[in-house]
């Protein structure tokens, strides 16, 4: 007999989910494989995770794929990302309703890849849904980037609204949900300003091997919390 696959609802209470998609290294180190073998698989997982993001309804997911600290790395592993980067939006010309919006400095990388992300950026600005690429994205940056700007435009006191405005990420919500897979409990530098309200979601999940079924379940466990937001609330 065939069982129906429970569906799983999304309303506005998760209009943002983002991803810090961590543990592709091991993925490929269990495998005898390189490092790399492990970005090209977690960039599959990418790309069926926004999907499914997507199909569900949810409005905005943003993914760190880059970080400001990850220039440390071995040359080839930085080059394979710039790769994956680069064909990945070959593909993203197809995509019909994402707008994609690309976090972080673009200015060193190299020309031909800010053109083409410049590019798509403006080509999709438009459309419904969003995807955040954080790509040579670290969050203590972004709000140095943030200030910097609110300086040059002559401001002599700021508020919390003015450095949301002027962070990568101004056109979009707080997120409602992050998650991190890996096992790995901690930030790394990823949307400090937007996280203070944001509910986190751990799992010894490796990004390669997260799929649909792994996020239906990190979805349902934040409906099943309480966000208080400072006030009480009824239990
Ligand atoms: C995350 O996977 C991808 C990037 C940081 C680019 P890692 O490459 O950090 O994988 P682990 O943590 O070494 O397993
Ligand atoms: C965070 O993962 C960055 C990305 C997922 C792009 P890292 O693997 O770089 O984080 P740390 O070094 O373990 O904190
Ligand atoms: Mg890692």
């Amino acid at each position: 007999m065939l069982f129906k696959k429970k569906e799983i609802h999304v309303d506005s209470r998760l209009s943002h989910i983002a991803f810090i998609m961590d543990g592709n290294g091991r993925w490929a180190k269990k495998r005898a494989m390189p490092r790399q073998f492990g970005h090209k698989q977690g960039a599959k997982s990418f790309e069926r995770i926004v999907r499914e993001c997507n199909r569900l309804g949810i409005k905005t997911v943003t993914v760190y794929a880059f970080s400001t600290e990850n220039w440390s790395r071995p040359k080839d592993e930085v080059g394979s990302i710039m790769e994956l980067l680069s064909s990945y939006i070959d593909r993203a010309q197809d995509e019909k309703d994402i707008k994609f919006v690309f976090l972080g400095d673009k200015s060193v990388l190299r020309e031909d890849l800010q053109k083409r992300m410049t590019d798509l950026e403006e080509k999709t600005k438009d459309r419904p849904n969003t995807l955040n690429i954080a790509f040579n994205y670290g969050g203590r940056a972004e709000i140095v980037h943030a200030c910097n700007e609110l300086i040059a435009e002559g401001a002599e006191s700021v508020s919390e609204k003015d450095i949301s405005d002027h962070l990568y990420t101004s056109a979009s919500p707080d997120p409602d949900l992050i998650v991190r897979t890996a096992g790995e409990c901690r930030i790394s530098n990823f949307l400090l300003w937007q996280c203070a309200y944001s509910e986190f979601y751990f799992t010894d999940v490796l990004w390669p091997d997260f799929d649909e079924k792994e996020l239906h379940r990190a979805i349902e466990n934040f409906y099943k919390r309480k966000r208080n937001f400072g006030n009480v609330t009824e239990k």
